[in-house]
């Protein structure tokens, strides 16, 4: 199993480009089922989650062509001029949640889908009730057998008013794609915003679907009116706001000036406020941004993570990792995910000084960090460790790099390329230093 191996202590200097966004790149991938004709998806990441979707779509029926020198950098082209299969097995599933999603594309394009009953990220118990609840409103049967979903539509999905109770980016995914191809108008109430629901709908209408937020509304509302087919599209994947906000605390924590290019500072403003807050100097440009901070001692900032446009959940571990080294104490309270402070205990193998109570987490700023011997629990809390190693004395081996692998491409190379002191130990040992 690989392990990522960080000697603390040097400043971050240099460029580190962004890439596509991985949570919206499996769903356009998914969404690519809804169509016969292809669709090729440009800025893409090349990810453990997108290998694995890929594999996974590969035994529905996609055709599957990858390119890394497209005029748009890396693409992806997926072609499913037929679907062969309409089962979703637990092998591949369990080993990501996003796959869940081709549930709705296939039951909207063939009638039918049996899928697994997904795992993913051990971040609390994660159920797919609100997509099942919404698949059942559009129209389709559903049965839950030997943990896999049985769906079936034979007559085809239509179109229905749906409120969900709480914002879920999934389950509003999943209803737009199936609303997509369904007969009749679907309203969609407590819709989720985040930038990569609205990438998804850009690539649909595209496609050809009918789908728009109705600003006017009480309530965050999507509506779609149904079509009866969409057709194949190019689509650049919109910037992933996680890596670039990540790269940004990692910078801020290391110190130094780090130019991110191509991404939206706009899709993480609560992070750029609460860095500048810290103290943390932020040039925003058209197309990414500026984070520096000299040696001056961090200051103290709470933050609360929300769903989209509040502070990103994705973005806790690696901002609770900052504030690990402020000058006073700091209280960051999660309120999107139950169970979402695994990396806490790991944290504090570094030195840091964090207590939780119930959803919040007070931290008390140490003046340093020791490298030690640490393990990713999950995708985002791993990365919070590599960047808590970027300022600890010493050697940090992050464990189980596999979480981090599901959704930071390349992340030794680009820290690497700024002058951090990160390498990559293939199995048991090092192979390249
Ligand atoms: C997506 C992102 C994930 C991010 C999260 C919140 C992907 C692949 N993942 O996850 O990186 O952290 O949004 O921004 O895009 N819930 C239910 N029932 C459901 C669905 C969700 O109770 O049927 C709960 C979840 O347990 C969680 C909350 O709703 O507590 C929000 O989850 P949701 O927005 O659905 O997150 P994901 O789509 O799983």
């Amino acid at each position: 199993m690989d392990r990522i191996a960080i000697t603390g202590g040097a400043r971050l200097n240099g460029e580190i480009p962004i890439g596509g966004a991985k949570n919206s790149a499996i769903k356009l991938m998914a969404a690519s089922l809804l169509t016969d004709e292809p669709v090729r998806l440009t800025n893409m990441p090349r990810l453990a989650d997108t290998r694995l979707l890929g594999r996974l779509m590969q035994r529905l029926g996609t055709q599957i062509v990858e390119r890394d020198d497209g005029p748009d950098g890396q693409e992806t082209t997926l072609h499913t001029p037929e679907v062969v299969s309409t089962i979703a097995p637990y092998d591949l599933v369990r080993q990501m949640r996003a796959s869940f999603n081709v549930l709705g594309p296939l039951i909207a394009r063939t009638g039918q889908a049996k899928v697994s009953l997904p795992g993913g990220c051990a971040i609390g118990a994660r159920p797919v009730d609100l997509h099942l609840m919404a698949l059942e409103a559009l129209g389709a049967r559903i049965d839950l057998h030997e943990g896999y979903v049985y769906a079936q539509a034979p007559r085809g999905l239509k179109g229905a008013e749906i409120e969900f109770p709480f914002s879920s980016v999934g389950a509003t995914e999943h209803a737009m794609m199936a609303a997509a191809l369904a007969e009749g108008t679907t309203v969609l109430r407590r819709a989720a915003q985040e930038p990569e629901l609205d990438d998804l709908a850009e690539c649909l209408n595209a496609m050809g679907a009918k789908i728009h937020r109705d600003p006017t509304a009480n309530l965050p509302t999507i509506v779609i009116e149904g079509v009866g087919k969409l057709h194949g599209v190019t689509h650049r994947v919109v910037p992933d706001r996680i890596e670039m906000g990540t790269y940004a605390v990692a910078a801020a924590m290391a110190g130094g000036e780090v130019k991110l290019t191509g991404g939206r500072p706009e899709h993480i403003r609560p992070l750029i406020d609460a860095l500048e807050e810290a103290g943390v100097t932020v040039n925003e440009l058209n197309d990414g941004m500026v984070v520096a901070r000299n040696g001056a001692r961090l200051k103290p900032v709470n933050i609360e993570t929300d769903v989209y446009p509040a502070f990103a959940t994705d973005l806790q571990a690696q901002f609770m990792a900052l504030m690990t080294m402020a000058d006073g104490e700091s209280v960051i309270k999660e309120t999107v995910f139950e169970n979402r402070f695994m990396h806490v205990a790991e944290l504090r193998r570094f030195g840091a000084d964090i207590s939780v109570s119930g959803n919040e987490a007070t931290v008390h700023g140490v003046e340093k960090l020791e490298g030690a011997p640490v393990m990713a629990t999950d995708l985002r809390a791993s990365v919070g460790l590599v960047i808590a190693a970027l300022a600890a004395k010493g050697e940090t081996v992050v464990d189980r790099v596999y979480h981090l692998d599901r959704g930071f491409e390349r992340l030794e190379e680009k820290l690497s390329a700024c002058g951090a002191n990160v390498r990559r130990l293939k199995g048991d040992g090092p192979i390249e230093d």
